[in-house]
């Protein structure tokens, strides 16, 4: 009996966002599985491969196919269990060992937003590697941003097309402050430090339009009065994450999930007492919001 590799397929989740992908394996792509895969990202927004074991140097060169790697925080080198071959992965996890944790963002609930967009160039693609995994809790939902502009009153929709919105970075969706911003005087959003980038986001390949919120804690349209930002702002987040624009993973051990920043967003559920979470995360720049 001759066996004959499965032939690479896309298979959509059935929501507004979402896919599997089946018959590729990361390790050792070709051109044209990398292909498929931006395809199904640009079609689909948020993709995944499911059952493969992929070492950290393996994951880093795959992921280095979709465009320049952001190196990991400063801070999150510090960690007993960072990579010293892949500088460039981030470890999310509620673990502690010997009194410290592992890495980052603990078991708590994230509140939705879309990576870095709160420096000049955000970051486009993340790819999460699920290590270890509860067997339940600290599911990852998705939320499709084409659909939320799509809602947006042809008024106001009309509107934002000269409005930028502050992307704070002092402190993180949960309004936490960053590790550098402990001092910082002001909880103000006006005042808070931080890029300005359009509301309404093109996408370079799909040439669409997305909301671009980034998270909600601190954010400001510039030149407003502050109320007033803060009322459009409230109208664009009820916009956002409507049930029928969502899409959610959960996790199985191995599965590597890759999503588009710049037409989604997305939050983790917390998952207090649920057992050991470890995830390997990368990144890729995007280009300059426009
Ligand atoms: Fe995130």
């Amino acid at each position: 009996m001759t066996l004959v590799a499965e032939r690479s397929h896309v298979v959509p989740s059935g929501s507004a966002l979402g896919a599997d992908i089946v018959g590729i394996n990361p390790v050792s792509p070709s051109s044209d599985d990398i292909q498929l895969v931006k395809s199904a990202l640009r079609d689909h927004l948020v993709v995944r491969l499911r059952g493969y074991d992929i070492s950290d140097v393996a994951f880093t060169r795959f992921a280095a196919l979709f465009g320049e790697l952001e190196g990991s925080p400063a801070y999150s080198r510090t960690r007993a269990v960072y990579v010293p071959d892949c500088p460039e992965i981030t470890i999310i996890s509620n673990v502690v060992e010997a009194g410290a944790p592992i890495g980052e963002h603990g078991d708590g609930e994230l509140n939705w937003h879309s990576d870095k967009g709160f420096v000049e160039l955000p970051s486009a693609y993340t790819f999460l590697l699920g290590r270890e995994v509860p067997a339940s809790g600290g599911n990852t939902s998705f939320c499709n941003m084409y659909a939320a502009a799509d809602r947006i009153p042809a008024d106001l929709r009309a509107r934002l097309a000269d409005l930028k919105l502050k992307h704070q970075r002092s402190h993180t969706a949960q309004g936490t402050r960053r590790p550098g911003y402990r001092d910082i005087g002001t909880d103000d959003p006006r005042e808070l430090p931080g890029p300005q980038h359009p509301i309404l986001r093109t996408h370079p390949e799909s040439c669409r339009q997305a909301l671009y919120l980034g998270r909600r804690f601190g954010g400001y349209i510039v030149g407003l009065p502050l109320a007033e930002s803060e009322a459009v702002l409230n109208q664009l987040w009820l916009c956002a994450a409507q049930p029928e624009d969502v899409w959610t993973q959960e996790w199985q051990t191995g599965d590597l999930v890759i999503w588009d920043n710049r037409c989604s967003m997305h939050r983790r559920d917390a998952f207090p007492g649920m057992g050991r979470r470890r995830m390997h995360r990368l990144t890729t720049i995007s280009e300059r919001p426009y």
